[in-house]
């Protein structure tokens, strides 16, 4: 049953990701969307863990961890062409202070590698979610619309 559950929950973050990408034409711009989505959807199954609407589960919580280290660090080679679309949100500003861009991506890759190996219990998901998500949210609110 439990399985059951978050397969379901799966096919529906899946889902809601290709739907929010119909219509992007530009192959590059496509790309780092995905890779954004796949940082949320990771973050989404520590969230869940957290409110304990999932029961914790220490590798399934690492390994969601170790993959937004990984999506951040490939932040900068998936931005470094300035690729445009009319459903991009990134901000043109990016491409102009690109090193500061870069600098906020390694700042998460480092958080989530630190976090990953300090990983103990459910009790640290709080500050792995804190952590996690101002690293999002200081590069969100400078960087996309
Ligand atoms: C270094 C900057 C940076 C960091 C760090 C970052 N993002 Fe993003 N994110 C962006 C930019 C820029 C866009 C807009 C991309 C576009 O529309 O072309 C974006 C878009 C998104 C989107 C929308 C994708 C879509 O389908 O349009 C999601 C979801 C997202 N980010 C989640 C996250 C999460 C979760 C984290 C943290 C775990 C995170 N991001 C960290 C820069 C960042």
């Amino acid at each position: 049953m439990r399985s059951f559950v978050v397969s379901v929950v799966s096919i529906s973050l899946v889902a809601s990701a290709v739907f929010a990408h119909s219509g992007v034409k530009n192959e590059d711009v496509m790309k780092r969307m995905k890779q954004m989505s796949e940082m949320a959807s990771n973050m989404k199954v520590l969230g869940a863990m957290m409110k304990q609407q999932q029961p914790f589960d220490l590798p399934l919580a690492k390994a969601a961890i170790s993959k937004i280290g990984e999506l951040s660090a490939e932040t900068g080679k998936s931005f470094a062409t300035k690729a445009e679309d009319p459903k991009s949100e990134a901000k043109p500003i990016i491409w102009d202070e690109f090193d500061e861009f870069t600098k906020l991506a390694d700042a998460l890759t480092k958080d989530a590698l630190q976090l990953q190996s300090s990983l103990k219990g459910p009790e640290d998901l709080r500050n792995v979610m804190a952590t996690l998500g101002g690293a999002c949210k200081q590069c969100h609110s400078k960087y996309r619309e």
